[in-house]
């Protein structure tokens, strides 16, 4: 049977997700039959008379006025979100912190708490602390990945639950559904950082979070040529409250409408690209588990990860992000790095290069070495984002790094025992028999 598409609807479920990213929102017959939506690069819009232009500004018309505050460009790349993730509404920023930062501007006042999981990606953890936690917001970590202890932490203060499932850069997992449901029988919102999974593998807004933040600097823009960040809301009212306060006036992060067009391009073939750097992710994995160097592999694909079940349950597949940490440490992870070839050694993740980079000195260098043994972030962890190049070259760079990884770490191991035995050589009055 064939089914019918309105292009002039808003929003269709009935539609499989590629469809929806690729027609949701826009009539070519609207647009001189244009199939690219064009793009509106205008600052500004004209009024007809002055009492047009005040009821813009009261709210009372639709229209648009100034594009810190809405573009048609911009609108389209917002329906086309909310319509992925099923949501009530979007705002798009100019960056992911853009995005999270008039979020949080928008939900918390002074006196309020937020309680946030352990691991957080760099920026947001130094947001919350050098940001809200500056202006009156408490802020208090609690490790996530068992629901039991967010039940405990959850206070009659607490407004917002703050996650990242899988989380940047250790891959813990969060279960959304039960933190969800936990924290609004306490009356808090949970806001859901899903860049790692973007809608096509994870849909917060349907496990039952309130907010859903991207940065679409990663898969969703996919190609590494841009900064955007976006918020999928489940409450058109929220939405309407980020874009009012925490866009036009707290943060003032409006995405340029070039930008909207490239994520939009890069919307269309999401699903195509998401489903290659997963099959390629599972397969390096697996390449690094079974490695001699490898200490521990962070992958939701593996069996051996922890919380495989979880991932199995709320996530379509495993995603294109890996951690690993290699039996000699932070030595090893560098010497690992600084051997690759064809893999680019870069922060930023979900673009066709396959990146790596190490996240205590790098993302994560916002905490202290301290506060990073406390949030879980291992010093040597090494973090992938496995891109779409051809997975036997993957696999051969990936390899001649791991050997040589190895190969200083059986060198180590072998120095030790050559100096201990000289140790012992040189003490023969003391360690021999009389
Ligand atoms: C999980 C996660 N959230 C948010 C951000 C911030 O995004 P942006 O760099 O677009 O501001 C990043 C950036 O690396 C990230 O990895």
């Amino acid at each position: 049977m064939t089914r019918t598409i309105d292009r002039t609807t808003d929003h269709t479920t009935a539609t499989g997700f590629s469809t929806r990213a690729i027609h949701h929102g826009y009539n070519p017959a609207d647009h001189q039959g244009a199939l690219v939506p064009p793009i509106h690069t205008s600052a500004t819009y004209a009024f007809p008379d002055v009492a047009y232009g005040a009821r813009c500004f009261a709210g009372e018309e639709p229209g648009y006025f100034y594009t810190r505050i809405a573009n048609p460009t911009l609108a389209l790349l917002e329906g086309r979100l909310a319509a992925l993730e099923e949501g009530a509404g979007a705002v798009v920023f100019g960056s992911g912190m853009g995005a999270i930062t008039a979020t949080l501007w928008s939900m918390l006042e002074p006196g309020d708490e937020i309680l946030a999981d352990l691991t957080l990606y760099g920026c947001t953890f130094s947001f919350l602390h050098h940001g809200l936690g500056r202006f009156g917001v408490t802020v208090r970590h609690v490790d996530m990945t068992d629901p039991a202890r967010v039940a405990e932490a959850l206070t009659a203060k607490t407004r917002v639950v703050y996650l990242e499932t899988p989380a940047n850069p250790n891959m813990r997992l969060v279960d959304i559904a039960a933190v969800s449901a936990l924290a609004h029988a306490q009356g808090a919102k949970v806001v859901v950082d899903n860049t790692y999974c973007t809608p096509y593998l994870q849909q917060p807004l349907l496990l039952g979070a309130d907010v859903s933040v991207h940065s679409m600097t990663k898969y969703l823009g996919g190609h590494g040529d841009l900064t955007a960040g976006a918020a999928v809301f489940a409450d058109a009212e929220l939405a309407q409250r980020v874009r009012l306060y925490g866009l036009k006036d707290m943060t003032g992060a409006v995405m340029s409408a070039q930008d909207a067009h490239l994520v939009m391009r890069g919307l269309k073939t999401l699903a195509l690209r998401m489903d290659r750097h997963c099959q390629s992710a599972q397969k390096v994995a697996e390449f690094i588990a079974a490695h001699p160097a490898a200490a521990a592999v962070h992958y939701p694909g593996l069996p051996s990860f922890a919380q495989h079940a979880l991932a199995k349950q709320q996530m379509r597949q495993m995603g294109g992000m890996i951690a690993f940490e290699l039996r000699g440490g932070l030595q090893a992870g560098v010497r690992f790095m600084d051997a690759l070839q064809l893999v680019t050694r870069a922060v930023s993740l979900g673009d066709a290069e396959t990146l790596a980079q190490h996240p205590a000195s790098m993302t994560h260098s916002t905490y202290t070495p301290e506060q990073r043994a406390a949030h879980g972030i291992a010093e040597g962890l090494v973090r992938l984002s496995v891109g779409l190049e051809d997975l036997d070259d993957l696999l051969a760079d990936i390899g001649q790094a791991l050997d040589l990884a190895h190969a200083m770490d059986l060198g180590a191991g072998i120095n030790a025992a050559i100096s201990s035995g000289r140790a012992a050589a040189a003490e023969p009055s003391c360690s021999a028999p009389a």
